[in-house]
């Protein structure tokens, strides 16, 4: 498997190290991943026989940027170069630049141009999926590659391969939760007590909360999961501009107290039913439901046919949870070309 990764931040980061310490567990079940290109927003590295992880932790920790690694390392070469220009040969990408929900990219043109060029896609980006998932599914299907994304909902918690492995063959007429972190962690401490402000210093201070708070706070996030849930799990075919959006900014600790009082708690929801009725909302609901999570913690709830409601709960985004999502994604996208190969 040779991949290009692109993104060398958090995400980028924890992927690397990942493929690196679990390499002989990924040997023993057939899988030579090797990381033949790497871009940040600086540069590039490639090397057709593998970039080694420590010198790719090296230059980046010491000089900014992979474009710095000895020999291989180009400053100023674009990552789309690598797939519009051929700088590598390689089967596999894996997107994880910042998610941009305006026009989606640069992700957006990272993903087309890679599945058209004949590159299967592993991607934690919810930009171009929220703008533009049925699209770009349909493109795979055209190109006959795979685009896999189980760690933009949930981070660690599998609530995509939940659904697609578990709850195969049912019905999910519905499906709510709580997809945010942050927002989690701001309205668990407002119960106890903080305003909305000194909640949101505190998220931000324990590296919770970023810097500019409002894809998490004003609910974004939140929608551009539900979007990648309902195109994937519902089959309904949305974008961001289908959700209706309130984020927690109006929430006060008031408000939690009261909710407290009356046995309740208010949690940002995020829901999408079968006719593509797509919110994100603050809403009261009682302390005994499985959505009443605390602090940092994610839970979603699908709704199934026969079966009732199912709660999937544990934590969401962070680098490392995500890279985990990721190589779950790198060791199915290997079966499935497995299967495809051996069928034909
Ligand atoms: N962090 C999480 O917990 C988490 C969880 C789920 C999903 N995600 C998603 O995963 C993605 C990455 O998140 P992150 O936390 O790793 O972000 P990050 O730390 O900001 O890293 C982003 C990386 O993308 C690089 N980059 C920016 N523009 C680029 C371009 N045009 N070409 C090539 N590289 C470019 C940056 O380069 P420089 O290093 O030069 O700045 C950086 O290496 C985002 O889409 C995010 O929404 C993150």
């Amino acid at each position: 498997m040779k991949i290009v990764l692109f993104g060398y931040g958090n995400v980028g980061r924890a992927v690397a190290r990942l493929i690196e310490v679990r390499r002989s567990y990924l040997e023993r079940i057939g899988l030579y991943p090797k990381l033949v290109a790497v871009a940040d927003s600086s540069g590039v590295a490639i090397n057709p026989r593998g970039l080694d992880y420590s010198k790719l932790e090296e230059v980046k920790q010491k000089k900014g940027s992979v474009g710095f690694y000895p020999d291989c390392g180009k400053i100023g070469v674009k990552a789309i170069e690598i797939i519009s220009d051929r700088l590598a040969d390689a089967d596999i990408l894996i997107e994880v630049t910042p998610t941009n929900i305006v026009d989606g990219e640069p992700g957006l043109t990272h993903i087309r141009e890679a599945l058209k060029a004949g590159l299967h896609v592993i991607t934690a980006n919810k930009g171009p999926l929220a703008l533009a998932m049925p699209s770009l599914l349909e493109l795979a299907r055209y190109t006959g590659r795979e685009i896999m994304f189980s760690g933009t909902v949930g981070g660690g918690t599998p609530f995509i391969r939940f659904a697609e492995k578990c709850l195969i063959g049912d019905l999910i007429l519905g499906l709510e939760g709580v997809l945010n972190g942050t927002c989690n962690y701001i309205l668990s401490s407002m119960e106890g007590g903080l305003s909305f402000e000194e909640a949101l210093k505190k998220a931000q201070r324990l590296g919770y909360a970023e810097a500019d708070p409002s894809m998490d706070i004003d609910g974004w996030d939140t929608a551009c999961k539900i979007v990648i849930l309902a195109v994937h799990i519902l089959g309904i075919r949305i974008t961001l501009r289908d959700v209706y959006v309130r984020g927690i900014r109006d929430v006060t600790e008031k408000d939690l107290a009261e909710a407290l009082r009356r046995g309740s708690t208010i949690k940002l929801i995020g829901s999408v039913d079968s006719m593509g009725k797509a919110t994100v909302i603050p809403i009261e609901i009682p302390r005994s439901s499985p959505l009443a999570v605390p602090g940092n913690l994610n839970a979603l709830t699908f709704h199934v046919e026969d079966l009732g409601s199912i709660t999937v709960v544990g934590k969401g985004a962070g680098g490392v949870e995500t890279a985990h999502a990721i190589l779950k994604d790198l060791i199915e996208l290997k079966a499935r070309l497995r299967s495809r190969s051996m069928a034909t």
